[in-house]
């Protein structure tokens, strides 16, 4: 018999404990042309963290499955909200689960065909993300937005489908919270 400590997860702001994480930070200067505003954010601070995911030892076998958590920071581009880049997984057929940690957000899925549908991401929400669906997450609170995530080893990523396709509709800030805005829509 084995007995082990495995690493473990603190639920209430996503942060991983274990001893080989890996790290990727995504800072504003590699989201050009993410957001709506280029001239605004080709201005701010190319070194501006926007996001950082941290995950277990990535896996790579058929059948595997890796686990990360997403975190972004908080802030507006222009009246754009933080947000991550997106990708539609590299073998498209492969679906995700997202989990809610801290803060509050939007999940942002868009089918093939540019069906779009958001949920909501608060602490404690189940995301289900479906075979051949984009996503990406946008936080359109005051404080981080931190997210779980558990996806087949084999999904990959697919960051060209932002050129060819690109989701359909922008998040910006309202006197409210937020509002949804169709690319065809937003001022230029
Ligand atoms: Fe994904």
């Amino acid at each position: 018999m084995n007995l082990s400590i495995p690493p473990s997860i603190n639920y209430l702001t996503g942060r991983i404990d274990a001893e080989d994480i890996i790290r990727k930070k995504t800072t504003l200067g590699a989201l050009k042309g993410v957001f709506s505003d280029e001239t605004k954010r080709a201005r701010s601070a190319q070194d501006q963290i926007i996001y950082h995911v941290e995950m277990l030892p990535a896996q790579h076998a058929e059948g595997e499955l890796n686990f990360g958590v997403s975190h972004i920071e908080p802030g507006l581009i222009g009246d754009e909200f933080h947000m991550t880049r997106g990708h539609i997984h590299q073998r498209k057929e492969q679906a995700e689960f997202y989990f809610g940690s801290q803060g509050e957000g939007l999940l942002l899925m868009q089918t093939e065909q540019g069906e779009v549908s958001i949920e909501k991401v608060f602490p404690g929400s189940v995301h289900h993300i479906p075979s051949f669906v984009a996503h990406r997450l946008i936080n359109t609170g005051n404080t981080r937005l931190s997210a779980l995530a558990v996806w087949p080893a084999i999904a990959g990523h697919n960051y060209d489908f932002l050129d060819e396709i690109g989701f359909k509709v922008r998040i910006f800030k309202s006197s409210s919270t937020f509002k949804v805005v169709h690319v065809d829509e937003v001022d230029q």
